[in-house]
Formats: C-alpha cells, structure tokens, sequence
C-alpha cells in the first residue's frame, strides 16, 4: 500500500494550505494509500540544539550517508535526548512513498514550525528519491507598487526537498488551483474532512526500503528563462514591425495573417516574460529591442541608413536597457 506523509504547517486551522492538502490527501486515501498527517502547527518540532549538531558532525566525519545507520553516529547522552526527537520523524519520513508539504507564505518564507522539520530531518548527502515531494503552497499578502514580483523565497526551501525539482505544470497547478479559491475555506465545506472521517496520526517506527537519489542542488538557476521570453517577444515584435508595410494598408490577405501572427506571437511571448518579470520592466525592454531591431533591419534590408542622431538616440536605448536590466532583480 502507498503511503502519504502528509504535513501542514499553517497556524490557522481554517487553511488554504490545509484544504488543497485535505483534499489530495482524500484524494490518496481514495486511491487505497494510506496517509500519516503531522500537524507542525499544532504539534512543533523543538528547533535543532547542540546535540544534533554533533550528530551531524559524526556523520559527516565518519562519512556516514545510509539513513539506517545514523544511530551509530549517536553516542552521548545529549545526542540521544537529540535523537529521540529526531528519529520518529525521520521514521515516518523514509516510511512514506510521497511528501505532502503544506507550506503557506509567512514574511516572504515558510512558517518557522516548517523550517524546524526540515532542519531536524535534514543530514549531509541524504538521499531521499525515491520518494515524491509536493507543495502545497498559499500566499496572500498585498503588494505595493514596485515590489518585485520575483521575490518568492518560499519556494526554494520547500524545493530543497524534492528528489527533482517540479518545475512547470507542477508549480503552476499549484498557483492556479490557489486563485480558485475565493474566500477563507469554512469547516464543512469541501477540502475539511467529512464528519466521521478520520486521519491517522504519525505513528513513528514504520520503514520500507528505499533506494538510491540525491538532494538536488537549492535553486535549478532558471532565472535568465523570463529574460529569454522577453528577448524573443523583442525579436517577434521586430519580424512584426517589418510584416506591416508588405500587408499594404491590410490589402493583401496572406500578408496581413502573417503581420496579425507575428503581432499575436510577440504578446503571447511578453506574456511569458510577465509571469516572473515587472510589467515595466518588461515593456520598456520589449520596446527598446523593438526599436533597436528594427532601425538595423530596416539598415540590413532595406539600406536605410540611420542619421547620427538616431545613432545617438539608440545607444542611449541600449543603455538604457543594460541598466534596466541591471537594476531588475532575477526571479
Ligand atoms: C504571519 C503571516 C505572515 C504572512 N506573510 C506573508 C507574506 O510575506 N507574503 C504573502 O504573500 N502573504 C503573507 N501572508 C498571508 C498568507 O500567506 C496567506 O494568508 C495564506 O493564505 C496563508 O496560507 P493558509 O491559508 O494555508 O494559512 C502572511 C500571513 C501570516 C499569518
């Protein structure tokens, strides 16, 4: 049978995290798996103190990386009080098949009850894969102007935890089933467990054998990806621009499908950009290679050779864009 670990962390029991999470983990139960819930709002794991810390440095020094044989890096009386509140998480971590990790944002992180778990199950060159991670993850702060919209540093923890990082569809299901939500979840409705329903609580002690994996490296480094979207929709834009005259005033018909396309095409890659980028940013960028690209098309193509001042103007463009870019902090 498929087991769950199944954590939620959000202090309010009337939860976005918990719903979605309530409702995948009936999802699991439908399936015939079976599902463990850990409450670390309700029931905080103590932070990490000295005596893990000299577990972990045993295990480093002695090179220890099979989780079965952590206990040999237990040796002094603080290391077992250590131990003790170590070992029914871990337990109950390398008895699941999967990890479902509710994870609400708090002050641009994860709830300190989260972050706590996470440091007393994490050792030096574990291997958890292959077991699957989700997050489920919900945030709801109001964002002034000019507040980046790539500053989402609770991903990354979470993220930590994933034998291979969910990136696409799995980020951006998350995202969309979250706006689906409108309002706070009331117990009773949908995604609170039907009266009766029952959820086994952590029981430490259950192992299964898992095999090889690694921790992936923090953060995949994807962030010059909104940068290449936008980059494209400037050079779509420039096609576009030089599309418009050959339509003849919108005269001719497969001419103008082609320049609608190109138009169609630069919007949709800018609204890629936009997904991780400020919208200013973007259409100031988006604008100046369009300016830029087409001035040296229009040189290429039709030997329109540009005036000094023009020539001027477009370094101060480009410059400018350098500096936007700059200024622009990666997501
Ligand atoms: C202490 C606290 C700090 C929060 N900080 C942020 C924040 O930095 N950014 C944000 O977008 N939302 C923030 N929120 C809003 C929560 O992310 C939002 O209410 C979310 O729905 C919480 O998930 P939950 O419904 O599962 O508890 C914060 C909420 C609380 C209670």
């Amino acid at each position: 049978m498929s087991h769950l670990l199944h954590l939620d962390s959000s202090a309010r029991t009337d939860s976005f995290t918990r719903r979605l999470g309530e409702a995948f983990a009936e999802a699991w139960e439908g399936g015939g798996g079976e599902v463990t819930h850990r409450d670390l709002a309700a029931d905080p794991v103590p932070p990490i103190r000295e005596g893990w810390t000299r577990i972990c440095d045993t295990l480093l020094r002695e090179g220890i990386t099979d989780i079965a044989r952590y206990p040999e890096a237990v040796r002094t009386e603080q290391e077992r009080e250590a131990w003790a509140v170590v070992r029914p998480l871990l337990d109950e971590l390398v008895a699941a098949d999967a990890v479902l990790i509710g994870a609400p944002m708090y002050n641009f992180g994860i709830p300190s009850a989260l972050k706590a778990w996470i440091d007393q199950v994490t050792f030096p060159r574990m291997v958890l894969a292959p077991r699957k991670f989700v997050v489920v993850a919900a945030r709801g702060g109001v964002y002034g102007p000019g507040t980046p919209r790539a500053l989402r540093p609770q991903r990354p923890l979470p993220e930590r935890l994933r034998p291979r990082p969910l990136r696409g569809r799995g980020h951006r299901g998350d995202r969309r089933r979250t706006r689906q939500l409108a309002g706070r979840p009331r117990p009773g409705r949908p995604g609170h467990p039907a009266p009766g329903v029952r959820r086994r609580r952590a029981v430490p002690g259950r192992r299964t054998g898992h095999q090889a994996g690694r921790l992936p490296h923090p953060e995949g480094g994807l962030s010059a990806v909104p940068w290449i979207w936008l980059l494209l929709a400037g050079v779509v834009e420039v096609a576009w621009a030089q599309s418009i005259e050959p339509t003849r005033g919108f005269t001719r018909l497969p001419q103008s499908a082609l320049c609608l396309v190109l138009m169609l095409g630069a919007v949709y890659l800018l609204s890629r950009a936009l997904r991780d980028l400020p919208v200013g940013t973007s259409y100031a960028v988006f604008t100046g290679i369009g300016t830029i690209g087409t001035v040296l098309t229009a040189l290429a193509v039709r030997h329109e050779v540009p005036s000094p001042t023009t020539l001027a103007g477009l370094t101060l463009i480009t410059a400018g864009l350098l500096t936007v870019h700059l200024g622009t902090p990666t997501p």
